[in-house]
């Protein structure tokens, strides 16, 4: 059985490798007469996009999506989602697969070359195939169309740690994400970022990340206890990215580390009568459910494995073989995986929203959080 599909009534199929003519996705389930046009769609992808900049792979691929099924535009007016499958399509049109003959007998380490071959027994070598992050295009291609399905949902993310040196969390400004070239929100660490990240690409090296991805004007009570608890669907999702090793909810590991004085979000009545939480430590989720209160997620991505330094392998033979990745590569791919990170943690809200609205039929108003 092959698992290409991710969702239940928002569900999200995707096809496509590194070096085939295109990479694709259906989002089925998505409901109708939800303006969707591809300018929505790009500018997500616009955001994820290869050669941006010098911290960034230098492939140079346009990225530009077409829907190819599920809308519809009558005369003038706005082109709306019919309710049938959402087809959408990334031609591939900077393959270099020349690149990558030198690894066609060998793995490399750290990749997932060696762990495909032994399962399939066979490999496409040109940059991965289908292992590779191209593939997550369509997840934010499809993460763009999650985005409208919870109405006055928004779902931002950051890179809040490079390697050791992490953010100072009381310089946090939103607005700075979009200023520099690592979606940092800390204008000084993003300097600092710059400084560290050029040493590590001019090395020929690469190093690991780790991302915070915050989901505000979410419902409560999405979730499905007991095997489809929202926190459990969200650290599936975020670690099916790849190069994910860990992910975290709300205060996550540091947890461990609270009292229980500390760590319980305190609630007072609110002014309109429900509950207003004084903290956050749960990261808006509690009993697998959605509290209202942002949900929080951070995720650490592991440096590159495609470095320039030889590395010691083995071959599809069974010789032993040294090995250095001349194709181009991310010197921090967690930088590129914030949109990624974003567009997961939408597709599994927006699915969980169709589930409770199926199950509970009631929509509870969006809570008015202010801590
Ligand atoms: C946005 C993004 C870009 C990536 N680019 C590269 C790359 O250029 N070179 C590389 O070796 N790995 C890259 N990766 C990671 C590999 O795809 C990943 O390590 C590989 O598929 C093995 O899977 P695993 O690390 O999840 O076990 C990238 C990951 C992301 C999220």
């Amino acid at each position: 059985m092959s698992h290409n599909s991710f969702g239940h009534l928002f569900r999200v199929t995707t096809f496509g490798e590194s070096h085939g003519p295109a990479i694709g996705c259906v989002v089925d389930g998505c409901p109708p007469l939800l303006p969707l046009t591809e300018a929505d769609i790009q500018q997500d992808l616009d955001r994820r996009r290869p050669g941006q900049s010098r911290f960034t792979t230098q492939r140079q691929e346009p990225d530009q999506v077409r829907i190819v099924s599920g809308v519809f535009a009558e005369g003038d007016g706005p082109q709306l989602t019919t309710g049938t499958s959402i087809g959408l399509m990334i031609d591939n049109v900077d393959q270099r697969s020349k690149d990558y003959s030198d690894i066609k007998d060998k793995y490399r380490p750290g990749h997932a070359d060696f762990t495909y071959d032994v399962k399939y027994g066979i490999r496409d070598y040109r940059g991965g195939g289908r292992s590779s992050a191209r593939e997550t295009a369509m997840r934010v291609a499809a993460g763009a169309i999650a985005r409208k399905v919870v109405p006055g949902m928004i779902v931002r993310g950051a890179l809040v740690q490079m390697g050791p040196h992490k953010i100072d969390r009381n310089n946090w400004d939103w607005n700075e994400v979009g200023n520099n070239p690592f979606f940092c929100p800390d204008a000084e660490a993003a300097a600092l970022f710059e400084r560290y990240l050029d040493g590590i690409r001019k090395s020929g090296s690469s190093i690991g990340a780790v991302l915070e991805i915050v989901a505000e004007g979410v419902p409560a009570g999405l979730g499905a206890p007991i095997y489809g608890k929202l926190d459990a669907e969200i650290a599936s999702a975020l670690m099916s990215i790849n190069a994910v090793k860990g992910v975290e909810i709300g205060e996550g590991f540091a947890a461990a580390e609270l009292s229980g004085e500390e760590n319980a979000d305190e609630m007072r009545a609110g002014n309109d009568g429900r509950p207003l939480f004084l903290s956050n430590h749960a990261g808006g989720i509690l009993g697998g459910i959605s509290t209202g209160q942002p949900i929080v997620a951070r995720f650490a991505v592991k440096p590159t494995s495609s470095i320039l330094a030889t590395r010691a392998t083995v071959t599809r033979t069974g010789g032993e073989a040294e090995m250095f990745t001349k194709g181009r590569h991310d010197p921090c791919v967690g930088i590129r995986a914030v949109p990624v990170g974003e567009a997961m943690l939408a597709c599994v809200l927006a699915d969980h929203y169709l589930r409770h609205r199926a199950q509970v039929g009631v929509i509870e108003p969006r809570w008015p959080f202010e801590g």
